[in-house]
């Protein structure tokens, strides 16, 4: 095989691995520049680039335990509840967050395509670590719109859109269940009517 149909087949089998199937290491340093440099050929109106990357440190999980523990006591959650959202903090053996700005206020560029920005983005990420050999998983929750998490990650105007956990997967990725392909494109149907 070709390198090209090499790269293709890999992509095609890029699929999430949950915090529950990755050990560590998480990515390295260079490994997260590198997946984020990837990011800056996300097609991007304006060059707007509404879109940054944070990395949550090891010695930092502690401090974000603390935040997820008070949006969840701030959202009326139980004490179990709350013991649960204080160890999603420490979910996955890497974490970044994904943080997105989009304006409404650029004559040339509305919101969604910012958003698409946003979301080409993080596939350009998530197929960088792939590509590395790291299994890696989008994830939002509750604590995404929690007060005190947001302020600690975003800046006005700026939304946390998702969490990227990564590490070394534990097990071979497969689709979800139940999901099968499906055409998502086919010739433009001309009305004749
Ligand atoms: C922004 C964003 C947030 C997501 N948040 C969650 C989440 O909180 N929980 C979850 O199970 N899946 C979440 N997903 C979906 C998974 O990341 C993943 O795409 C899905 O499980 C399908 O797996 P696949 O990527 O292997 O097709 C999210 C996806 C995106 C794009």
């Amino acid at each position: 095989m070709n390198v090209e149909a090499d790269l293709l087949h890999l992509l095609s089998l890029r699929y999430s691995v949950g915090p529950k199937y990755l050990a560590p290491p998480g990515p390295t340093a260079e490994q997260w520049a590198q997946a984020a440099t990837l990011t800056l050929r996300a097609p991007d109106h304006g060059g707007l680039r509404p879109f940054r990357f944070v990395v949550v440190g090891d010695e930092q999980r502690a401090a974000l335990s603390g935040l997820f523990a008070t949006g969840a006591q701030q959202r009326g959650q139980g004490d179990d509840e709350v013991e649960r959202a204080r160890a999603r903090a420490f979910n996955g053996p890497g974490l970044v967050a994904l943080i997105a700005q989009v304006r409404d206020d650029v004559p040339d560029v509305p919101p969604h395509e910012q958003w698409l920005c946003v979301g080409a983005a993080l596939m350009n990420f998530m197929n960088a670590l792939h590509l590395m050999g790291l299994g890696a998983k989008a994830l939002s929750g509750a604590s995404v719109s929690d007060t005190a998490v947001r302020a600690a990650f975003c800046g006005p105007g700026e939304t946390l859109a998702s969490w990227i956990v990564a590490g070394r997967a534990t097990r071979t990725a497969h689709p979800k269940a139940g999901v099968t392909a499906s055409p998502v494109i086919s010739g433009w149907q001309v009305d004749q009517a």
